[in-house]
């Protein structure tokens, strides 16, 4: 029997409509409801609509505002670089869709008429929780980089830790931070690279190394892949991909290293040894970047580690499917209080953010928002997406009655 449009429409609504995946986020059609299908409600009047640009940084209401603005004005292939996850990006939406899955619990009849949001890391006290992400070559961005987000973090006193492919070097990222930064590690196949850039870092006062754990395979980035062909400039360019060496030009971390023998600015062949072999070297505090299993995270601490990150790398490593959020309480649980956790990935919401103070990380860092801002606007761009996240995590804390950090308590969270 010939199915005629309409009828196919509407079965389709309804299959959408009993989606397990689907439901609860179906939008409600202000127009053409279909009968028998049942709808979220209420119907969404005002979607973000991506081609209606903010002009200025204090028109975005949320840090998705961001996004669109950046896309128009970052060339396609880095703006893919960015936005891309891995093969299906199923961790990529997984990340977000993790926090659906965790419900808050407030209390009433707190004093929150004055708000404290400072933590303290490594005995130092930042005014808020909310860290810079270590993302690479952010003049692929905007011409200022590295330094424009530093100038930002600067004004916020938000940690900024700075990757090992930072386009600026960690000297003058420091002096526009005012402040220490940590040092993000890719360690690469040879120890000298490594530990040449430890050095540097030390010696720039940085206050801790982060050794990324997460990218020891190859990557299929389909986004990027895709929109590579989209962008009319010559890549080659300025990537001159003929070998490691000419590819590594403008990242000041490599300059002046003896690169003989690296392969890869990875490190597939890192093992505990490795984390030995750095204590010995640095006196700087050591955090492990992209733990997501919890024997992995009591391994950490009984090898003297300072800290670990909870990071997936933004849905950018492997696509697992699983969200750094859902695999914090097993490893809250697990670590004892026994160094502090940070965690990453996904975190676009001051809910985000109470939800994983909540269940026992001490802090939380943000990538791609402040690369957002960045793209569209430069610092100010920045600013404004740092300061988004500070106000929305202020009301968060307001609203659950916690007027401190330290008030954010498990009880607060429940599994959906
Ligand atoms: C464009 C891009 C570049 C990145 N570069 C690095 C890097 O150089 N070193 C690193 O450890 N993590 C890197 N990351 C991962 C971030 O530090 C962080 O784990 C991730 O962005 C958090 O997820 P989110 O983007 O959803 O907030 C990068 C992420 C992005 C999006």
């Amino acid at each position: 029997m010939p199915i005629d449009q309409a009828t196919s429409r509407r079965r389709f609504l309804q299959f959408l409509a009993g989606s397990p995946l689907i439901a609860g986020s179906l939008p409600a059609f202000a127009e053409g409801s279909v009968a028998g299908a049942k709808l979220s409600d209420p119907i969404i009047w005002a979607p973000l609509k991506t081609e209606n640009l903010i002009k200025s940084p204090k028109e975005a209401i949320n840090v998705f505002d961001f996004e669109p603005a950046c896309r128009a004005n970052v060339p396609p292939a880095h703006f893919g670089y960015m936005a891309s996850g891995i093969d299906d990006e199923v961790t990529l939406r997984a990340n977000r869709e993790g926090f659906l899955k965790f419900v808050l619990r407030p209390r009433r009849l707190v004093d929150v008429s004055k708000v404290d949001m400072s933590v303290e890391i490594f005995g130092v006290r930042y005014q808020t929780p909310i860290i810079v992400a270590p993302v690479g070559g952010q003049q692929s961005f905007h011409p200022e980089g590295e330094i424009a987000v530093a100038k930002a973090a600067r004004a916020g006193d938000h940690l900024q830790i700075l990757s090992t492919s930072t386009n600026a070097g960690v000297e003058d990222v420091a002096a526009a931070r005012g402040a220490p930064l940590w040092y993000q590690l890719y360690a690469t196949n040879k120890w000298e690279v490594a530990k040449a850039m430890v050095a540097r870092a030390e010696k720039s006062g940085c206050l801790a190394v982060a050794v990324t754990i997460d990218r020891s395979g190859g990557r299929n980035q389909e986004t990027l892949f895709r929109l590579v062909p989209t962008d009319s400039r010559d890549c080659n360019a300025c990537h001159e991909r003929g070998s490691l060496a000419t590819n590594l030009k403008r990242r000041a971390m490599y300059q002046g290293l003896d690169i003989s023998g690296l392969s890869h600015t990875q490190s597939s062949n890192m093992t505990w040894d490795f984390l030995k072999r750095l204590r010995d070297t640095t006196k700087m505090k050591i955090v492990l970047k992209g733990v997501l299993a919890h024997e992995d995270a009591v391994l950490a601490a009984d090898a003297g580690m300072d800290a670990i990150i909870v990071s997936n790398h933004g849905g950018r490593s492997e696509d697992s499917g699983r969200s750094t959020i859902d695999a914090l309480p097993e490893i809250v649980e697990a670590v004892r209080g026994r160094m502090p956790i940070l965690i990453d990935s996904g975190f676009r919401r001051g809910t985000d953010i109470v939800k994983a103070l909540a269940l026992g990380a001490h802090a939380v860092c943000i990538g791609r928002p402040y690369i957002w801002g960045l793209g569209a606007f430069g610092q100010p761009g920045v600013e404004r997406v740092l300061e988004l996240l500070r106000i929305e995590l202020h009301a968060a804390m307001q609203q659950v009655g916690a007027p401190t950090v330290k008030d954010l308590v498990p009880g607060m969270v429940r599994r959906a």
